[in-house]
C-alpha cells in the first residue's frame, strides 16, 4: 500500500450540518478522553433501561486481573432497545429491506411492527423448544430476515447467539457448537448466493454427527429444496411461528450478561469465541451508527456484510435497529448476474449510506466504470469501507465513480473485538485521507508503541504497532470459556494497554494508517484467517507431513494464502494432489480458507531449536528474497534456496 498521498481531502458540500463538525468533535474527543465517566453516562442515555445504572465504568487492563464491565448495575433487553421503543412512532417504517439473490424474486419490506411480530413468535418457538436464557443458540443461516428475527428472538429471551458464518464447513460449523455448548442450531433448507445454492440443512446435518444427541435443529425453509429431516431433533420453525403467540415480554437482562458469542482467528490454535454484553455493546453500535455514517429519519442504510461477521451484527442489525433506522439485507454477491448489481441495489432502494470492503471496490474496480454509470446513484449521501486498508487507487475510484465527488467516505478501522468503529473518519468533521482511517472516535485512546521496547511513541511521525489505552463500552469482555486466553492474547505482551495486532503509523497530522496485521493473522478479502487454523487443516491431511501457510500481497484480495507443504515420504507430488489439498481444506474449514498457491517445500526453514522461520517465509512468498537478512541460524540453510528456486508467486 502507498501512503505517500499525505494531502487532506476536502469534505464534500452539504455537510455544513452534519451531526458532527470539525469543533463538535474536537470539543467531544477532548471531553470524552478528560470525563470519561461523564461522557460515558450521559452516552449510555441514548438507550432505554428497565433499570438505569449508577456505575458507569469499572475496568482494568492490568495482566492477570483483566476486568471490564460497563453500566453494571444497569438493566435493559437489547430487542426492546432494537423494535419495541420504536413503535409508537415507527410501527409502518420498514426496519428491513429484504433484496434476495434473485434479482427478479419480490424484495421484501418488513415494518417495525412485522418485525415485531415475527420476533416475538421466534422468541416464543425458543422458549417451546426449551431455551432458557443465558443457553447458547447457534445460527447458521443464509442472508434473510429469519436471522435477524433469529437474531432479536435470542436477545428477547437472553439467550446468548452465536452467528457462524453460511461458508463455513460442517466441521468449523461443529468445532463452535461444541466450544459454545449451544442448545440448539438454527439453520436453512438451502442458501441462495450468486445463483449457487449451498445446502446448509445437510451441512449442519454433517456437523451434528459431532455434536451431542441433545442439539435440536430448527430449520427455516427458505427455498423449499429437499432435505433430509430427523424427527424429534428437527423443527420446521415457520409453521411453529405461525402457531405460537405473538406476545413474548421481554427477558429484563443485567447489562453486563453476554449478548453474543463471535468466533474469530487469532494468531495461535482454534478461533476464540469473542463475548459481547447487551449494555456496553448496543450503547458503542447504536452510537457509532449514528454519527459516523451521519444518520438521519428517512435514511436507507446497506452495510453489505454478512451477518455471519462482526460487521453484520453491528451495522446491519444492532446498530441500525437500535438507532430505528431502515436497513438493507442482501442475500445475494455484487457480481451476480452481473458487476452493476450493487448499484442496481442502490438505485432500486434508493439507498443513502453504503457500506462495504475494499476487495469488493477492487473486484468492480476491474470490471470497469461502466457497470456503475449506468445507475441513478444521487440518492447515495456517505460511502464507507472496512475490514482491510484500502489502496488510494480504489479510494479514488470509488469516490469518483460511486461518490460522483460528493460523498465523503468513512473509513473504519475497528475488530470483532471492538464491537464498533474505533478508528474513523466523522463526514462533516474530518477531512479524509486516501488510506488512512484518520482519527480516533470518542472515548478511544489509541497509542502507537515501539513493537520490541513496548515504549509508548509520543509525537509525530510514529510507527509502530497500535494498542488502546483504556476501556470503551463496546469492548470484548472475555473469550467464552477462557478468560486466561483473553488476558494472554490482548494484556500481556504490552502490560496496561490492549493489544489489536495491527501495526500502524501516525503521520504528521496525527491520522492513523493501519499497516496490517504483525501477528500471525491475514486478511482475505477482508476475513480473518489465522494462519495455524490453514496449517492444522493441511496436516490432518494424510499425505502432508508439515505445511506453513503466510499471506502474500493479492491484487483482489488484499493478502492470498501461501502455503508451503512438505509431503510424507513416498508421496509424489502432483497438481492433482494440489486440488485434492484445496478441495480438503474448503472442506475442512470452509472456501475462504482455501490456499491461492500451493509450493511442494522439501524441507521447512528451522532454527537449530526446530522453530519455523517464518519470516523468510514470508518473503519469499511476497517475492523480496533477495533480503531474507540473517539466515545463519538455520539448522539447514540450503532448504532456502530450493524454496526460492521453485517459488509460485512470480511477477
Ligand atoms: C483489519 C472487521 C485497515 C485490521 C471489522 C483488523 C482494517 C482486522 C480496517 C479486524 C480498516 C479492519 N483499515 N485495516 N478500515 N478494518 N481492518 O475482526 O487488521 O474481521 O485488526 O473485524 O481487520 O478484522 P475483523
Amino acid at each position: 500500500m502507498s501512503i505517500e498521498n499525505t494531502a487532506k481531502h476536502p469534505i464534500p458540500a452539504g455537510f455544513e450540518d452534519a451531526l458532527v463538525n470539525a469543533a463538535d468533535y474536537e470539543r467531544l474527543y477532548d471531553e470524552s478522553i478528560s470525563d470519561s465517566e461523564g461522557f460515558w453516562a450521559r452516552e449510555g442515555k441514548r438507550l432505554d433501561w428497565i433499570h438505569p445504572y449508577s456505575i458507569v465504568k469499572n475496568t482494568d487492563f492490568t495482566m492477570g486481573q483483566v476486568s471490564i464491565k460497563w453500566f453494571e448495575d444497569g438493566i435493559l433487553n437489547v430487542a426492546v432497545n432494537c423494535i419495541d421503543r420504536h413503535l409508537p412512532t415507527r410501527a409502518n417504517q420498514t426496519a428491513i429491506i429484504f433484496e434476495p439473490d434473485d434479482p427478479t424474486a419480490p424484495t421484501r419490506h418488513i415494518t417495525y411492527a412485522e418485525l415485531s411480530d415475527r420476533v416475538n413468535r421466534f422468541a416464543n418457538v425458543l422458549l417451546s423448544q426449551g431455551v432458557m436464557r443465558g443457553d447458547r443458540v447457534v445460527i447458521y443461516m443464509p442472508m434473510i430476515p429469519e436471522a435477524a428475527y433469529a437474531m432479536l428472538a435470542c436477545a428477547r429471551i437472553g439467550a446468548v447467539h452465536s452467528v457462524v458464518f453460511a461458508g463455513f464447513s460442517p466441521d468449523a460449523l461443529a468445532n463452535r457448537i461444541n466450544d459454545s455448548g449451544a442448545k440448539l442450531v438454527i439453520t436453512a433448507d438451502t442458501a441462495p448466493r450468486g445463483g449457487r445454492r449451498t445446502a446448509l440443512k445437510s451441512n449442519t446435518d454433517a456437523a451434528l454427527l459431532h455434536c451431542s444427541d441433545r442439539v435440536r435443529c430448527l430449520v427455516v425453509k427458505h427455498t423449499g429444496d429437499q432435505t433430509t429431516w430427523i424427527e424429534g431433533r428437527d423443527v420446521d420453525v415457520l409453521k411453529l411461528m405461525s402457531e405460537v403467540s405473538p406476545e413474548c415480554p421481554p427477558r429484563p437482562m443485567n447489562a453486563e450478561d453476554p449478548l453474543f458469542i463471535l468466533y474469530t482467528s487469532g494468531s495461535t490454535g482454534k478461533p476464540k469465541g469473542v463475548v459481547h454484553t447487551s449494555g456496553g455493546y448496543l450503547a458503542y453500535a447504536a452510537m457509532t451508527f449514528k454519527y459516523v455514517f451521519d444518520y438521519r429519519d428517512g435514511d436507507v442504510f446497506w452495510c453489505t456484510a454478512d451477518v455471519g461477521w462482526v460487521t453484520g451484527h453491528s451495522y446491519i442489525l444492532y446498530g441500525p435497529l437500535a438507532n430505528g433506522a431502515t436497513t438493507v439485507m442482501f442475500e445475494g454477491v455484487p457480481t451476480w448476474p452481473d458487476a452493476s448489481r450493487f448499484w442496481q441495489v442502490c438505485e432500486k432502494h434508493k439507498v443513502t449510506q453504503f457500506y462495504t470492503a475494499p476487495t469488493a471496490i477492487r473486484a468492480l474496480m476491474g470490471q470497469g466504470p461502466e457497470w456503475v454509470d449506468k445507475h441513478d446513484l444521487t440518492s447515495l449521501r456517505i460511502l464507507g469501507t472496512v475490514g482491510e486498508p484500502i489502496n488510494p487507487e480504489a479510494w479514488v475510484w470509488y469516490d469518483k465513480h460511486v461518490g460522483k465527488g460528493r460523498c465523503p467516505i468513512v473509513d473504519t478501522w475497528w475488530q470483532t473485538e471492538t464491537g464498533g468503529h474505533m478508528i474513523t473518519s466523522l463526514p462533516g468533521a474530518i477531512e479524509a485521507k486516501p488510506g488512512s482511517a484518520t482519527l480516533p472516535f470518542f472515548g478511544v485512546k489509541p497509542e502507537v508503541l515501539d513493537a520490541q521496547t513496548g515504549e509508548v511513541l509520543k509525537g509525530n511521525p510514529a510507527e509502530g504497532v497500535l494498542c488502546i489505552a483504556d476501556s470503551w463500552p463496546g469492548q470484548m469482555r472475555t473469550v467464552w470459556g477462557d478468560h486466561e486466553r483473553f488476558m494472554e492474547t490482548y494484556f500481556q505482551q504490552y502490560p496496561g494497554y490492549y493489544f489489536t495486532g495491527d501495526g500502524c503509523r501516525r503521520d504528521e497530522d496525527g491520522y492513523y494508517w493501519i499497516t496490517g496485521r504483525v501477528d500471525d493473522v491475514i486478511n482475505v478479502s477482508g476475513h480473518r484467517m489465522g494462519t495455524a487454523e490453514v496449517e492444522s487443516a493441511l496436516v490432518a491431511h494424510e499425505k502432508v507431513a508439515e505445511a506453513a501457510v503466510v499471506g502474500y500481497p493479492h491484487h483482489l484480495k488484499g493478502q492470498g494464502i501461501y502455503a508451503y507443504v512438505t509431503l510424507m515420504n513416498g508421496v509424489d507430488p502432483s497438481d492433482e494432489l494440489k486440488r485434492e489439498l484445496e478441495t480438503w481444506v474448503r472442506t475442512e474449514i470452509g472456501p475462504i480458507a482455501k490456499p491461492d498457491l500451493i509450493q511442494w517445500a522439501p524441507g521447512l526453514p528451522k532454527t537449530r531449536s526446530g522453530k519455523i522461520m517464518r519470516r523468510i517465509l514470508r518473503k519469499i512468498a511476497e517475492n523480496d528474497y533477495g533480503a531474507l537478512g540473517d539466515i545463519s541460524t538455520l539448522s539447514e540453510p540450503a532448504v532456502v534456496d530450493d524454496l526460492i528456486e521453485n517459488r509460485m508467486n512470480r511477477p
